[in-house]
């Protein structure tokens, strides 16, 4: 079975042993899905870590089939698809645990929001597909608050004192310090997308927007935001974009402008520490950009950003 490059190359890179042996096992999945409910795999998307592929129904019903990569985080997908329901997300089909098995509706044309050239015509879009996933978290689940984030960002002070990549001790502390606060003084808790941003946003029938890939988190709107304002940035006027995204995001949802920065700086701060290979010392520099454009706009809006 030939499988794209690329995808073989992350798949090691992350899971290692059990990612090659995933790899291996993949022919037979794919006949297991072909069997189980009497389909027709086609050639898979462009893949990072998870094959996805359309297939067609006995009935000819298009759908879509996601066999997950090992790891708790497919149940975590899959309860959100399940407390989205219908709302504003892709419907979920069926799945199977033990295999780790979703099968979705397919999107057609599933072209991305990335695929817009009109930035704030796409902000308003991904604003409006936000609006309409907006549920409250549910009293139990098994998917992570943003607590977890700060206690991630926590675990890079500790183990960096000299700071990470381009990023000060300093600037990480004052990071640390705000994700404590805005966790301590959050009062409404929503069931989040987790991963949102312009590539998981699809265009089916008559241009109507659905979120797909939720990796679900429990949180405030605000912090779901910032993933999609630090994406697909120009290299010049960045703070300009990023400006006008939180103008919309702000409007369209009714949000707290002054919360939304401050997850935006120190979100900004650990998504830059994530992409830091300890290797070659390399990291996003779209993100460390970020990072000052958060700040400004926290200053030019309410002053010093003294934490
Ligand atoms: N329901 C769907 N309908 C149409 N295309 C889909 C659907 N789900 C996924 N895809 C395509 O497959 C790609 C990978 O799926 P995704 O769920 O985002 O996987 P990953 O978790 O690896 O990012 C998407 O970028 C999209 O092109
Ligand atoms: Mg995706």
């Amino acid at each position: 079975m030939k499988l794209q490059k690329q995808f073989v190359q992350s798949v090691r890179l992350y899971f290692q042993e059990q990612g090659e042996a995933w790899l291996e096992k993949l022919p037979e999945l794919i006949e297991y899905c072909e069997q189980k409910w009497s389909m027709k795999l086609k050639e898979p998307y462009s893949l990072s870590v998870n094959y996805v592929a359309p297939a067609v129904m006995e009935d000819s019903t298009e759908v879509v089939v996601k066999i997950c990569i090992p790891g708790e985080e497919f149940l975590d997908e899959l309860e959100a698809l399940q407390l989205f329901g219908e709302k504003g997300s892709v419907q979920l089909i069926d799945s199977d645990h033990k295999n780790r098995i979703i099968i979705l509706e397919k999107l057609s044309p599933g072209c991305t929001l990335a695929e817009l050239t009109d930035d704030e015509e796409a902000c308003w879009i991904a604003a409006k597909v936000i609006k309409n996933l907006s549920i409250k978290a549910p009293v139990q689940t098994r998917i992570p608050t943003i607590k977890t984030r700060e206690e991630s960002l926590r675990k890079i002070v500790k183990e960096y004192p000299n700071g990470i990549g381009h990023i000060s001790l300093q600037t990480l502390q004052k990071a640390l310090k705000i994700f404590t606060y805005l966790n301590e003084t959050a009062d409404k808790s929503f069931l989040l997308h987790g991963d949102f941003h312009h590539y998981n946003v699809l265009a089916s029938g008559d241009m109507t927007w659905t979120a797909i890939d939720p990796k679900g988190l429990i949180g405030e709107i605000e912090y779901d935001l910032i993933q999609y304002m630090l994406n697909k940035l120009p290299n010049q006027r960045a703070y300009e974009v990023i400006e006008k995204r939180v103008e919309i995001f702000t409007e369209e949802l009714n949000l707290n402008k002054e919360r939304l920065l401050l997850w935006g700086y120190c979100h900004t701060v650990l998504a830059t520490s994530w992409s830091v290979d300890d290797k070659d010392g390399s990291y996003s520099e779209s993100f460390y950009q970020g990072i000052e454009i958060f700040k400004k706009l926290y200053e030019a809006n309410f002053g010093g950003l003294y934490y």
